[in-house]
């Protein structure tokens, strides 16, 4: 993995997959470990984040490299009018890997091509977010055991939810049966359905959320990504389409989890934070770990 960008989920094999996992499960047992010392990340932050770039910053921190970077294009020269192409290129002679955010699909990919270092996709608008899929990965074989023949249930926006997309297209090489419950407007794009469909893999589509928890192993809840409509009548119709409650959880399996990429909107009732199958904030600090593993791996220290 050294040297290597990831952009997609599938740029790194499923036996890579595998090796930052377990490397991951290594730095959730000690996680301060100065062994970037000397190294620069450079998190660029085209889009608003919370737990992809702080995750981010908070490995390099831990793991004693410098940090640089931008929340806000607003803040920097793109504000002047400058391309994607000189931000990367400038970028990469301050840092030795770069994290980028961008609002436009392909865009990491494009800065991939241009970059001399190594670029992290954190986010390309509707198409791909694997690091958020490897900690996904790692959140569901710590609460399952396992990664293989399990019951996974994605719910909400699974037309342009990126975390989506990157994690269906990981669970087709672990032999998953899909379960889709979106709104007929939000269903999961036909590109990515294509992976299921060439794995010869069983997926079922629902509209009603209820019909689908009993069998899920992982119920993976997300935000209708509001952002990403061009109509706000049309999100108006969608926003509330499903919103997750307690009580629903009653006639789940026993070790069936709930994950969600967060922020959440309103798709998970407060009520349900508390139920011991709530598992979305564990998902989220496991993204400290995976993110370690992805830096050093790539930076050719692991
Ligand atoms: N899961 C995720 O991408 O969260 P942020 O938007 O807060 O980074």
């Amino acid at each position: 993995m050294k040297n290597r960008s990831l952009i997609s989920i599938d740029d790194f094999s499923k036996a890579e997959w595998i090796k930052i996992l377990d490397i991951a499960e290594d730095f959730e047992k000690n996680p301060k470990q100065r062994i970037l010392e000397g190294q620069v990340v450079a998190t660029l932050f085209f889009e608003p984040s919370t737990r992809t770039r702080l995750s981010f910053e908070s490995a390099a921190s831990y793991l004693g490299a410098k940090v640089i970077g931008f929340t806000d294009a607003a803040s920097s020269s793109v504000k002047k009018g400058e391309t994607l192409n000189d931000t990367i290129l400038t970028v990469s002679n301050y840092s030795d890997i770069i994290v980028m955010r961008h609002p436009r699909e392909g865009s990491a990919r494009y800065a991939s091509e241009v970059a001399p270092v190594p670029v992290i996709n954190a986010g390309d608008g509707a198409n791909q977010h694997p690091t958020q899929t490897l900690l996904d990965l790692y959140s569901i074989r710590k609460t399952q055991g396992t990664l293989d023949d399990l019951n996974i249930t994605f719910v909400g926006d699974l037309k342009y939810g990126r975390t989506v997309h990157s994690l269906v297209i990981a669970l087709c090489n672990f032999n998953a049966t899909f379960h889709l419950v979106s709104p007929q407007e939000l269903k999961l794009p036909s590109y990515i359905k294509r992976h299921i469909k060439e794995r010869k893999l069983k997926y079922h589509q629902y509209t009603d959320l209820n019909e689908a928890i009993p069998s899920s192993d992982i119920l993976y809840m997300t935000r209708v990504q509001k952002e990403r409509f061009s109509d706000p009548i049309e999100y108006e119709k969608v926003k509330n389409a499903y919103i997750l409650n307690n009580a629903m959880l009653e006639d789940a399996k026993e070790k069936m989890k709930v994950l969600h990429p967060l922020p959440r909107v309103n798709e998970i009732n407060e009520d349900v934070d508390t139920n011991p199958k709530a598992y979305y904030f564990q998902q989220a600090q496991n993204g400290v770990y995976v993110r370690q593993a992805l830096l050093t791996s790539i930076l050719g220290v692991k």
